[in-house]
């Protein structure tokens, strides 16, 4: 089995202390290739070099929307240098978190549309993070989404009709641990809508184990099995069926040269 953890961040604390023994642990599980994905300049320039240490480990490279007040023309420009390196596959994560709000609303959306217009430029998927923000999400994405590679909304939590909306626009949705969660039935919904060639598997770690292990912290690549199989009785198929599904899905979404 070679599941994809197609959205980590093996740049923050703990998992940065031990990345060659966190890599290892998932290896062993059957998850055997990961993006590690920026959220800011500087955590964005440690990905990619992080990626350049490590087999079938890649990039995606973005300011974060709680960051999206510090990401002015320079910050952009500079992102823009970093994300021409050869292990980056996509841009982001990016997007609108109107939950938080740890940046003006105006900033994010600003940032968002720079992140697009420099995906289209690069030639580039797009990793979205949208919280409380689904409609204005699309929004921008409809106005300034022509051209673009790929997009995929990563830790979805949204129902089923909306992730239809995706699909109608030839979108992408990843899951998260979150969908093995008991209160967690409208993510389950959502993830029964959407057909295995869209469908992407996520840690989002070192935040958020999926059941059974769900007090396990940090959350790390090797406990995504869990999630994996959880989908793939949702779906199902068995786990060898889906891991080969899902990660044809991913390798296709970032053109990974695994
Ligand atoms: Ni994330």
């Amino acid at each position: 089995m070679n599941l994809i953890d197609t959205h980590c961040h093996l740049t923050f604390e703990p998992l940065a202390d031990d990345v060659p023994g966190v890599l290892e642990r998932s290896r062993q599980a059957g998850v055997t290739a990961w993006i590690t994905v920026g959220t800011s300049l500087a955590d964005s320039r440690k990905a990619v070099e992080l990626a350049g240490r490590h087999e079938n480990l890649y990039a995606s490279v973005g300011i974060h929307p709680h960051d999206a007040k510090d990401a002015d023309g320079a910050a952009m420009a500079e992102l823009k240098e970093i994300a021409r390196g050869d292990r980056v596959m996509a841009i982001g994560e990016t997007g609108l978190d109107f939950h938080y709000n740890f940046s003006k609303q105006p900033d994010q959306k600003r940032v968002f549309v720079a992140h697009l217009e420099m995906a289209k430029e690069l030639a580039l998927p797009v990793i979205v993070h949208s919280r409380n923000a689904f409609e204005e999400t699309l929004e921008i994405l409809d106005r300034h989404g022509d051209g673009l590679k790929g997009v995929v909304f990563h830790c979805f939590g949204g129902s089923a009709e909306q992730a239809r909306q995706l699909l109608d626009r030839g979108y992408y949705v990843s899951f998260t641990g979150v969908v093995t969660f008991k209160n967690a039935q409208t993510a389950r919904e959502a993830a029964a809508a959407v057909p295995m060639g869209r469908l992407m598997v996520e840690t989002d770690c070192p935040y958020m184990s999926p059941e059974p292990v769900r007090s396990r912290k940090p959350n790390e690549p090797a406990l995504m099995v869990h999630t994996a199989r959880f989908l793939a009785e949702l779906k199902g198929l068995s786990i060898d069926e889906f891991a080969a599904q899902s990660t044809q899905t991913a390798v296709r979404f970032f053109r990974l040269p695994l």
